[in-house]
């Protein structure tokens, strides 16, 4: 595995790839890196020929009171791990390699209206900075193919939504969460629980699975569905940010006829805040 550090080593790489004809398939993280990425890996492999991993903790998606300057960085068990797992290059850029003049004078990708609502609307300015270094590294890698997690459901309908507006020509691939053992999905976050709040966390994915329930059964009572799973979060000690069912497609209000649904939430618990969601096909 190829350990890169910049922008023009990327490119020289990619370039002959693609000259050979390769297939190039991405896989973008904030390092880290736990079975949940593996598993990104894993879906890359049946996309293409060659598989390249970033690891990068972008500024720009963190807001000024978020976790920036604490985020899990683990570069050499990353290292590792993507070596075993066959990636074929490890891009790791500074900060100044991706924002030259600085993320606050960056130029800047946007998907309004999606990038607003649910964790949106309590993170302003997260989803415009994960666009924006989306945008960037698809420009750098220019991969045919990346990969992204369901857990993050909302990043990636808007990640979908700013290829087809910047006529991008990446595949996007969605690949299932992965949780453990008892439910709890996947996250580096999950590292900020105390045993105690890790042992109550997993009652999350039981709330969503309860929301499913009654959406498979075809209720459409959908803010009774919400109350009930806010309520019901608050009553594990989790202090919830929204419990929301939406259209899967976009995110938007769900109908009664609608039939690919998405219940997303987040919630806090002691210092993390967790995010969780289920689709639902009726
Ligand atoms: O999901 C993540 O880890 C990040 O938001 C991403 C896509 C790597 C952009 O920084």
């Amino acid at each position: 595995m190829r350990i890169l550090t910049t922008i023009a080593e990327v490119r020289a790489q990619a370039r002959l790839w693609r000259r050979a004809g390769r297939r190039i398939v991405f896989v973008p993280t904030m390092g880290n890196l736990h079975a949940g990425h593996l598993s990104l890996i894993e879906a890359a492999r049946a996309h293409g020929d060659h598989f390249i991993a970033s690891i990068f903790v972008n500024p720009m998606q963190f807001g000024p009171n978020e976790d920036f300057a604490h985020y899990p960085r683990t570069p050499q068990r990353d290292e590792q791990m993507l070596r075993q797992a066959g990636c074929d290059l490890m891009f790791m850029p500074d900060v100044a390699e991706i924002y030259p003049h600085g993320p606050q004078r960056a130029a800047r990708v946007e998907v309004p209206g999606l990038s607003s609502i649910l964790c949106g609307e309590f993170r302003p300015g997260h989803f415009e900075g994960v666009t924006t270094v989306v945008a960037k590294l698809f420009h750098i890698v220019q991969p045919d193919a990346a990969v992204f997690g369901e857990k993050d459901f909302q990043q990636l309908t808007i990640i979908r939504r700013m290829v087809t507006e910047l006529c991008m020509p990446v595949e996007i691939i969605a690949a299932p969460t992965v949780r453990d053992a008892d439910g709890l999905a996947m996250s580096s976050r999950n590292q900020y629980l105390t045993a105690e709040e890790r042992a109550r966390a997993p009652a999350i994915h039981r709330t969503l699975q309860a929301a499913a329930l009654r959406l498979s059964a075809g209720e459409q009572d959908y803010a009774g569905i919400e109350r009930c799973g806010i309520e019901a979060l608050a009553s594990e000690g989790f202090r919830p940010d929204y419990f929301a069912v939406r259209r899967a497609e976009d995110l938007q209000a769900a109908q009664p006829d609608t039939r690919h649904l998405v219940v997303l939430t987040a919630a806090r618990l002691g210092k993390a805040r967790l995010i969780d969601n289920l689709q639902v096909r009726r």
